[in-house]
């Protein structure tokens, strides 16, 4: 039988980001009531804005402390560190940290959130405190992703292998022009290079929600639905082998396989 991730459809992008937001809150503040630590995986690209805004929302009525709360992201560029503002340290400030911590005094950005540093001295070094960060929290429990429209998750390129960790990488050009809209639309102020959690990384999450919207995506979801088994040349298809992945998907990215 051909292998399938499970895929959650809806009308818009509103609505997948709403439906995704409370899953998400429920199953953080089910574990937070038990006094037991919750560890979120956080994405930055438009795919997850209106759901951390959707976040938002849900957790100004938490009346619950967040003191076990912790997040960790994908990925930064190369070169950025967190007071650039287009470092993805800034896109989270702005987008889901600097909000949540506003409304709940329990939330220390310092403490419970981390991210690559992108202006560390040394990557291999970097990378490998980034692998001990994550397993001293106990794993990620919830892995948030997008997709690139050249099947990238974190900035895990096509020829990336299933195996790898956190590490310093290329930016595929497919990449860069796609991102050169977040930098002015000049490609070559886009930084080439970034630090990812690997797949393997990636893999470890306990579960993981795929976010996938718009028509710019249809084209690679159809390739991602085409496939039996993981391949390289398609990073995201690692999930097809993954216990625990839902896909949210709003109608116009999957139009390319139900139309
Ligand atoms: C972001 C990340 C990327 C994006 C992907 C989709 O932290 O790791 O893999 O999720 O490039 O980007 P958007 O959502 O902007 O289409």
């Amino acid at each position: 039988m051909k292998k399938a991730i499970q895929t959650r459809v809806f009308p818009d992008n509103d609505q997948m980001s709403r439906e995704a937001a409370l899953e998400i809150f429920k199953d953080v503040t089910v574990r937070l009531e038990q006094n037991e630590s919750f560890v979120l995986g956080m994405a930055t690209g438009n795919s997850p804005i209106k759901l951390y805004k959707e976040l938002l929302g849900l957790f100004s009525t938490y009346k619950g402390s967040l003191t076990k709360f912790f997040t960790v992201n994908l990925d930064e560029y190369y070169g950025l560190g967190k007071e650039n503002p287009d470092s993805y340290y800034q896109y989270m400030m702005k987008h889901f940290w600097g909000p949540l911590a506003e409304i709940h005094s329990t939330f220390h950005i310092e403490t419970q959130t981390i991210i690559p540093n992108g202006i560390a001295a040394d990557p291999v070094e970097e990378s490998a405190r980034y692998e001990k960060a994550i397993a001293d929290l106990g794993g990620i429990d919830l892995q948030i992703l997008g997709i690139g429209t050249n099947g990238h998750i974190g900035f895990n390129e096509p020829g990336s292998p299933g195996s790898s960790r956190t590490r310093l990488v290329e930016l595929a050009e497919e990449t860069i022009q796609v991102n050169r809209a977040h930098f002015g639309g000049d490609a070559n102020k886009v930084p080439k290079q970034a630090y990812t959690m690997g797949v393997q990384t990636i893999f470890e999450a306990r579960e993981i929600v795929l976010l996938v919207s718009g028509a710019s995506k249809a084209a690679i979801m159809k390739e991602l639905n085409s496939l039996n088994n993981p391949t390289e040349d398609i990073p995201a298809s690692f999930l097809l082998n993954h216990p625990n992945v839902i896909i949210f998907a709003d109608q116009l990215a999957i139009s390319a396989y139900t139309s």
